[in-house]
């Protein structure tokens, strides 16, 4: 078992306040948070969360982290990053101020996610804005854990692979948030391409996969990575070997190998190959979990394939004839 394992016996001895900021992870994966502050970090490198919202999950990380007597509050950091603001593309909603809603002047949330977290704000090093101006592109200090609910398109992922993946090192922790989003397949084939150098703490919780660094990842790995430089066959392949690693998740209610299949048709959609998107997907109507909280994924895949110009039979067949 991992030593990050070994935390999986232990959520029932986790009390979170019932006044948390509002968050939308849920009570295991907050659970899980609390527990790898509390028992597994130390402080020694960067401790860093990518998409605090309204402090939800930040929370729970910082109060494991005080309670945690390896954690000097004097030297360890805590940074939090997250635009704070709600607006177009910033994937942020009104619920993280403290109001629940907007006020009409402002659409920052930041002072609301100060004074929730005021606790912990000898700790906490806040990162205000979008994370391509926040982050530091020469900064190559190593990352002890990295918290990633962020990586809501390529385009932010491609930051947080090249700005923080490549400061994981041996004994790193990585907590990947919406692992069952099938819509973010670039989760799942990255996970893909570092399996030989990471270990899978267990079953998922919830939405989240956590892993373990193992052994140093090479540069060329990370360059793939970050450069997002496979070729579907290649992603699809990733998604596989993840699939052969993870089945249902901790509670019992997340069937993570049809997850990632129907992922795999959104690596196909992306690419713009509507018709291999959908056949994968069709097949995938019939699974409980998918048909039920998935339902408008097979819609947009299925509207991308029909709106797609339809070669016939006998146009093919004309062209075959017309090379011949
Ligand atoms: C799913 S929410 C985070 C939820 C939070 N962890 C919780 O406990 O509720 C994703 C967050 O990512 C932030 N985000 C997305 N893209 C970003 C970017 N490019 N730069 C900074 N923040 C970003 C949004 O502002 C949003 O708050």
């Amino acid at each position: 078992m991992t030593k990050l394992g070994r935390l999986y016996s232990m959520f029932d001895s986790v009390q979170l306040p019932d006044n948390l900021p509002y968050t939308q992870v849920s009570k295991w994966e907050l659970q899980f948070l609390y527990l790898v502050g509390r028992h597994h970090l130390t402080g020694r490198d960067r401790i860093v969360e990518l998409g605090s919202g309204g402090g939800g999950s930040t929370y729970a990380l910082a109060m494991g982290l005080q309670e945690n007597p390896a954690f000097d509050e004097k030297k360890g950091r805590l940074h939090a990053y997250d635009f704070f603001r709600v607006g177009k593309g910033t994937f942020a909603t009104e619920k993280f101020f403290s109001a629940g809603h907007k006020p009409e002047d402002d659409n920052s949330f930041l002072n609301d996610f100060r004074a929730r977290l005021e606790p912990f704000l000898p700790f906490l090093e806040i990162h205000a804005g979008d994370l391509w101006q926040t982050s530091d592109p020469d900064d190559t200090s190593p990352v002890e854990f990295l918290h990633i609910d962020i990586a809501k398109t390529a385009r932010v992922f491609q930051c947080v692979s090249e700005r923080f993946l490549t400061r994981m090192q041996p004994g790193s922790v990585v907590l990947h948030q919406d692992f069952a989003g099938p819509r973010l397949p670039w989760l799942h084939y990255s996970t893909g391409a570092l399996l030989p150098y990471i270990e899978i703490a267990g079953p998922p919780i919830r939405s989240t996969l956590a892993f373990e660094v193992t052994q140093p990842i090479p540069a060329d790995v990370l360059k793939r990575i970050s450069e997002d430089d496979f070729t579907v066959d290649e992603k699809l392949a990733l998604m596989t070997a993840v699939q052969d690693r993870v089945d249902r998740d901790h509670t019992g209610g997340i069937p993570f190998k049809s997850v990632l299949e129907l992922a795999k048709a959104y690596v196909a959609h992306y690419d713009g190959q509507h018709k291999r998107a959908w056949s994968i997907a069709k097949t995938l109507r019939d699974d409980e979990y998918l048909s039920r909280t998935r339902a408008d994924h097979f819609e947009q895949l299925k509207k991308a394939y029909d709106a797609e110009p339809k070669v016939s039979t006998m146009t093919r067949l004309k062209k075959l004839v017309g090379k011949k």
